[in-house]
């Protein structure tokens, strides 16, 4: 059947996923083949953060992101960048966090992200058109912006500011995106709603922010969702943030399907309906040109060892397009 970087040229839009160098996938040579028939964008699912990037102080490793770029060129596949500084605390590197700012914790602090976003834009350069500045900034519990060991020297909004400025400065080429998970189809409210706030107060300072990047795990992650009746608050949603002039992408999207029939035919159908309300609503948006999954074949999503949301009767995950055969479901339909 049609490609689904075909399916999304019809609509003026790209369409691509994650990958990892990892040996299951950038180094399956089957699975890599699927990703360049399919796509003509990826994003790297964990080497360009900041903690592989720089494991240690000064010490970069740009190696395996390297590969996957140069590949990637090669095919004619583009790359976004993912990401420069992701706000939850475990997610902050080790050394970050341990380090000790001196009598001066806000210059310190100042100087370490130019460090960062100069080293890392600097070696990527043109090859990264896109910028996952900022990662899951808002706490879904009470929508307050979370803070780390950045944060707590500079204040919350300061350091997020400060953020985008120095891509700005080090990536000017690049569209620059604040990226969360809101989720689509239920969620928190006080998530969406501290999103919002966020990206108000961003407007309000002028800070250069191009577009929200819609992460998109989408399906069941408790017993309190309530499936598709969420997607009218998700279109206020939409409607606030492209109203405010930001633009959309989504870049993350996969169906987390532990509360949907063990047998395999129901279950692929509850996850392509799942994918087929969710797009309806969101790919209306014209501010919307990309979407991305997080990852192309089941058998390499991160949800299948992701414990936070596991099946009960611990059947493998189906959450993504294509099965671990690399054959095409439903949800690709
Ligand atoms: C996940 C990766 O898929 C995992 O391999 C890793 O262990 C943790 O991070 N939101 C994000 C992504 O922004 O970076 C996360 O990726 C998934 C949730």
């Amino acid at each position: 059947g049609e490609t689904l970087k075909d399916v999304a040229a019809r609509k003026g839009m790209r369409f691509g996923t994650a990958i990892s160098a990892g040996r299951n996938q950038f180094g399956d040579a089957a699975y890599r083949a699927l990703v360049e028939r399919e796509c003509n964008l990826i994003v790297l699912e964990n080497e360009m953060k900041w903690q592989a990037l720089e494991p240690a102080p000064g010490r970069p490793n740009f190696g395996p992101a390297d590969d996957v770029i140069a590949w990637a060129k090669d095919k004619g596949i583009a790359v976004r960048g993912h990401n420069l500084f992701w706000q939850t605390e475990k997610w902050v590197p080790a050394w970050v966090a341990k380090q000790n700012f001196g009598p001066q914790p806000a210059k310190a602090v100042e100087q370490l992200m130019r460090t960062h976003v100069s080293t890392v834009c600097g070696h990527f350069g043109n090859s990264i058109r896109s910028w996952d500045v900022v990662n899951e900034a808002v706490d879904p519990a009470d929508g307050k912006l979370r803070q780390n060991a950045l944060t707590r020297p500079l204040g919350a909004a300061e350091q997020i500011d400060l953020a985008f400025r120095l891509a700005k400065e080090y990536a000017p080429q690049a569209q620059l995106v604040y990226n969360d998970y809101m989720r689509g189809d239920a969620g928190s409210a006080k998530h969406r709603a501290g999103v919002l706030a966020l990206l108000a107060d961003l407007k309000k300072r002028g800070t250069p922010v191009n577009a929200l990047g819609l992460q998109s795990h989408i399906g069941s992650w408790d017993e309190t969702d309530k499936g598709r009746s969420d997607l009218v608050e998700w279109r206020k949603f939409l409607d606030e943030v492209s109203g405010m002039g930001y633009d959309l992408l989504i870049t993350e999207l996969d169906v987390n399907d532990r509360r949907l029939p063990a047998d395999i035919a129901k279950r692929d159908a509850g996850v392509a309906a799942a994918t087929r309300d969710y797009l309806d609503v969101t790919l209306a948006y014209p501010r919307l040109r990309d979407i991305l999954v997080w990852g192309l074949a089941d058998n390499v999503s991160w949800l299948q060892t992701w414990d936070e949301a596991p099946r009960k009767d611990k059947l493998p995950m189906r959450p993504t397009p294509f099965d671990a055969q690399l054959k095409a479901k439903p949800m690709k339909q």
